[in-house]
């Protein structure tokens, strides 16, 4: 065995005791671990000096001893950063570098969206008054949200509501109101009904800064013996005076839709000109809030219920025409392009 290899063995076994005192080596502090970095990794440290032995090798000796050095350089940096991670996270939960009476750190809480507040504001009224929430599909057939409502296959009003259809079969649609909820909790019979239906609707309207190809609605129905077209204008009064104040002015101007009659628009006093006149009201002092009317005998009869016995009104309005009212928001696309920036304004509202 020539100088070298005396020497390359030597070496090794000296770098297997250095192995081991690194692997058993525990950190009492930082200052130890200080020495330990200097001893080990230091400009002058073992491991510089070992490395120093490379140029001496012969040269088919250099991969293997090489890998050696560098299995060897590893452990002790490995070693090193554990040991310090150690001595670094002691020190915080010993309150050395955790200052506990800085404030905590913020957590963003997030917000309501302005349709949603709207929607639980117009919800919570009608609780009030023994309403209950009542949901269903948006994808719904023809018959929840035509056929039964009075509006047969060529019923002219079926333009009033432009439709999304199924290609692949038009007997399938995405609901244009609301109303649809009311057929099924009709079909189930069970009477008498008080529910209140919000939910998304769908029509294929041009998107403006005043319209959408999808809104939110909350409608209502009511229905039992003796109810009465002064039942439901008691109950829009209570709810305007609930919802817009007290001084707002309420009118009902006579109206069509097939699954009411008589039906009626119901309109109130615009609260930002107070009735003089203004570019949101189109300077009639009104504001058009809601459709409503006395429930057609013909949707009663479609579900099962018979017209001699009982009667019923029902409402419909949108969400997010009072939404922008209330919140003095000029573009109703700004509800659905979950800009961050827009939504924030309503945390705490
Ligand atoms: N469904 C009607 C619409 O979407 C609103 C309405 C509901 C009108 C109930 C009268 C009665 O336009």
């Amino acid at each position: 065995m020539n100088y070298y290899l005396r020497t390359m063995d030597a070496i090794i076994k000296q770098i297997e005791v250095y192995s081991n005192e690194i692997n058993s080596f525990f950190a009492a502090d930082a200052e130890a671990l200080e020495q330990f970095r200097i001893k080990f990794l230091g400009v002058k440290g073992i491991v510089k000096a070992i490395m120093g032995e490379m140029k001496n090798v012969p040269v088919e000796h250099k991969k293997s001893f090489g890998q050696t050095l560098n299995a060897f350089k590893v452990l002790a940096e490995e070693k090193y950063e554990a040991e310090k991670q150690k001595i670094e996270s002691t020190n915080i939960a010993s309150g050395f570098s955790l200052d506990i009476s800085l404030p905590g750190m913020p957590t963003p809480s997030g917000s309501r969206h302005p349709v949603t507040l709207m929607r639980n504001r117009i919800v919570e009224i009608f609780e009030r008054l023994s309403f209950t929430v009542a949901e269903g599909p948006e994808i719904e057939d023809d018959w929840h949200n035509f056929t039964a409502l009075n509006l047969d296959e060529n019923h002219p009003a079926r333009d009033m509501q432009d439709t999304f259809y199924l290609s692949t079969d038009p007997a399938i649609l995405l609901r244009t109101h609301t109303s649809n909820v009311q057929i099924r909790e009709m079909e189930k019979k069970q009477l008498p009904i008080r529910i209140i239906c919000p939910g998304r609707v769908y029509r294929n309207e041009t998107i403006s800064a005043r319209s959408h190809c999808f809104f939110h609605q909350v409608e209502g129905l009511y229905i039992d013996e003796n109810v009465s077209f002064a039942d439901l204008k008691q109950t829009l009064y209570f709810f305007v005076k609930e919802m817009f104040g007290e001084d707002v002015k309420v009118r009902f101007r006579p109206s069509y839709f097939p699954f009411t009659e008589p039906s009626a628009e119901m309109d109130i006093s615009c609260m930002l000109c107070k009735g003089d006149g203004c570019a949101v009201c189109k300077r009639t002092g009104w504001l058009e809030i809601l459709g409503c009317g006395m429930v057609h005998p013909n949707v009663l009869k479609n579900c099962g219920i018979d017209p001699e016995k009982y009667t019923g009104f029902a409402f419909g309005m949108g969400v997010e025409r009072p939404a922008l009212l209330k919140y003095g928001i000029t573009d109703i696309r700004l509800f659905s392009e979950n800009d961050v920036r827009f939504l924030e304004q309503f945390s705490g509202v």
